[in-house]
């Protein structure tokens, strides 16, 4: 969602702003402003669009200032424009803002009758107000702030700038990520510890309801109007670790991450010794044999890796498995059983429907556990259990390192759980971590085969619809398949069973409908090959994705091939699998000339509902 960044300092703060905005502008590209008080006067620049238009914006009309914060954003309450673009300010106060106001209308009729006046049409410009308010009557920016947050309903950050006062920013966090960082005689605030990574890798994360007063000495924390003390910690980002690199784009970059992400993963979820399975943070605290269903939440690409693991979990660990869309599952009033826990899968820890599942199966006395990439978001925070990914910073908008990395660990879990559950014996359970630990270097082999796929993507690129289509843990490959393919290239996309094409969606194939197959070498080969023989006889582009055997099968139909270089089994298939997907979205978006880091509408970290 949206990013936010403040900086209080001795020094002109403009640029530094800006360079925390482009690490941030993954959270949101429609719009982008800066403010800064200038002479004791708020001013600002805001311009509609990328970063870059702002950046221009600021060359032509420079924004001194010592103190300042900056926003891009995505929009919810009001459409991208400038008018409606952060900072949003009145002559006392301005403020950037991530999340959703519910309550915004009623404070704005409250606010109008008294005869305040806004110029926006978002959420956002109530609380601008509110304050103003506030301030007129003399109250400190402290007292103001604590005058506000009581009034505010919903989850948001803030940061706030007051007029006349260049040695202070006040930040507010309540549900949304807020991050300080400390600097030598300066001090900073980001939505998240990545915007702060070239001035600083000392931050403290903010807890909910916390705000935080700046100046350039440091920071006082308050909850609930208590002066609180909060731990500053080191973090291990650095500019290199965030940077494109040599690639052209993040996310060809997070791509070709993944043998190393998966390796390392391995190397620290099994053990050198008995190659098994261990999860220190599992122990003394989830026990398998107790557990009667798993209910397994995410939203997207996440979602799709907990469809993978139900497959696992039901055949290797035979525990039984509900897998849920985050925002589906905590309205729709399920029957629960004794004995079920939840287990919520994400990147960002951040995602509101997942981190709003996992409150919602506390609330049912379930025992919670969060697969997440991100240690310090909220979702492990309120997480009975965290279990993490370990896959490092996710720039690209599109997931793509996140997902194989949560297959590994789903992989490890599973394996873990059946062993516990004694469903698997030793022997068996090391020779599916084998073939775990063959992935890495499958994963860097299908790196080598770029030029096969971009000459796939090229086709795919002329068509209006595609189909994926896959059966058992294929199935929810095609789901991702597609997912990445639609979010990328614009072009419509739909996964499907590969056995249920027979039910309706084979009305949609002609010649000019390429079909993706995915079709590892497993029980299912022989009926996926048939099926996608239906779809052939119907002049359906068949693009085959199997392994040399699997080829060899598939005679007839064909129109496309792309050749696994080794055989798979059912616990590497997906993680190997989904390379060529993400590739295959990834050149056709590029040969369209998409924005492939940051495709359009979409943001990434999705905090509202
Ligand atoms: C798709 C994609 C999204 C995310 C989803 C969940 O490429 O990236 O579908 O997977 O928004 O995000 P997290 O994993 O952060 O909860």
């Amino acid at each position: 969602m949206c990013g936010i960044m403040g900086v209080v300092a001795k020094r002109p703060v403009s640029q530094l702003l800006l360079d925390g905005l482009k690490k941030l502008e993954y959270r949101g590209y429609d719009s982008a402003g800066v403010a800064t008080l200038v002479n004791g006067n708020i001013e600002r620049r805001r311009a509609e669009g990328k970063l870059e238009k702002l950046g221009d914006l600021i060359k032509e009309r420079p924004l001194p200032g010592t103190v300042g914060i900056g926003h891009t954003r995505w929009a919810t309450h009001g459409k991208p424009s400038e008018q409606n673009a952060h900072p949003h300010a009145t002559n006392l106060v301005a403020l950037v803002h991530n999340g959703i106001i519910e309550n915004y209308q009623e404070l704005k009729q409250e606010l109008e009758k008294e005869g305040y006046h806004f110029n926006s049409e978002t959420d956002t410009e109530t609380i601008a107000v509110l304050l103003t308010r506030s301030l007129e009557q003399q109250k400190t920016p402290e007292q103001a702030v604590a005058e506000a947050l009581p009034r505010l309903k919903g989850a948001f950050s803030l940061a706030i700038l007051f007029g006349h006062r260049d040695e202070m920013l006040i930040g507010v966090r309540r549900g949304s990520p807020l991050v300080v960082g400390y600097g030598q005689g300066e001090m900073y605030l980001g939505s998240d510890a990545i915007a702060l990574a070239s001035l600083t890798n000392k931050v403290t994360y903010l807890e909910d309801d916390d705000w935080v007063v700046l100046t350039p000495k440091g920071a006082q924390f308050y909850n609930r109007g208590k002066l609180v003390s909060r731990v500053v910690k080191q973090t291990a980002f650095s500019g290199e670790l965030i940077g494109k690199g040599e690639f052209r784009h993040y996310m060809l970059k997070e791509i070709h991450e993944q043998p190393s992400v998966v390796g390392n993963l391995l190397k620290h979820y099994l053990q050198p010794q008995t190659r098994l399975p261990h999860f220190p943070s599992l122990a003394g605290q989830v026990d398998w044999n107790k557990i009667q269903r798993l209910n397994i939440v995410g939203c997207g690409t996440a979602y799709l890796s907990g469809m993978v693991a139900k497959y696992w979990f039901e055949k290797y660990a035979k525990i039984a498995c509900n897998v849920d869309i985050g925002s589906e599952f905590r309205y729709r009033e399920g029957c629960f059983i004794a004995g079920e826990a939840t287990l919520g899968i994400s990147q960002s820890g951040e995602t509101i429907d997942t981190l709003g599942a996992i409150r919602y199966a506390k609330q049912q006395g379930q025992q919670t556990i969060s697969l997440i990439n991100v240690p310090e978001s909220a979702m492990a925070r309120e997480s009975d259990v965290v279990v993490t990914t370990m896959a490092g910073p996710e720039i690209g908008v599109a997931s793509t390192k996140a997902f194989t990395a949560q297959l590994t660990v789903l992989a490890c879990l599973v394996i873990d759980a059946a062993l516990k559950r004694h469903q698997l014996d030793v022997k068996t359970a090391q020779q599916l971590t084998a073939e775990l630990l063959e992935t890495p270097a499958i994963l860097a082999q299908l790196l080598g085969k770029q030029d096969m796929i971009h000459k796939i993507a090229e086709k795919m690129t002329q068509a209006k619809d595609v189909l994926f289509l896959g059966r058992g843990v294929s199935y929810p490959l095609a789901l991702e398949g597609a997912l990445k393919f639609k979010e990328l290239t614009y072009i419509h996309a739909e996964g499907y069973a590969a056995g249920e094409m027979k039910h309706g969606p084979i009305a949609l194939i002609d010649d000019k409908v390429p079909v993706v197959v995915i079709a590892p070498n497993d029980y299912l080969l022989d009926k996926t090959l048939n099926n996608m023989e239906v779809v052939a006889a119907r002049g359906g582009q068949v693009i085959l994705i199997s392994d040399r055997q699997g080829h060899e099968r598939a005679k007839v139909g064909v129109h496309h091939r792309l050749e696994i270089p080794v055989n798979t089994h059912l616990i590497n298939s997906p993680i190997i699998y989904a390379l060529p997907m993400q590739m295959l979205a990834y050149q056709a978006a590029w040969l369209k000339g998409n924005d492939v880091d940051q495709p359009r509408n979409l943001a990434k970290s999705v905090t509202v509902e």
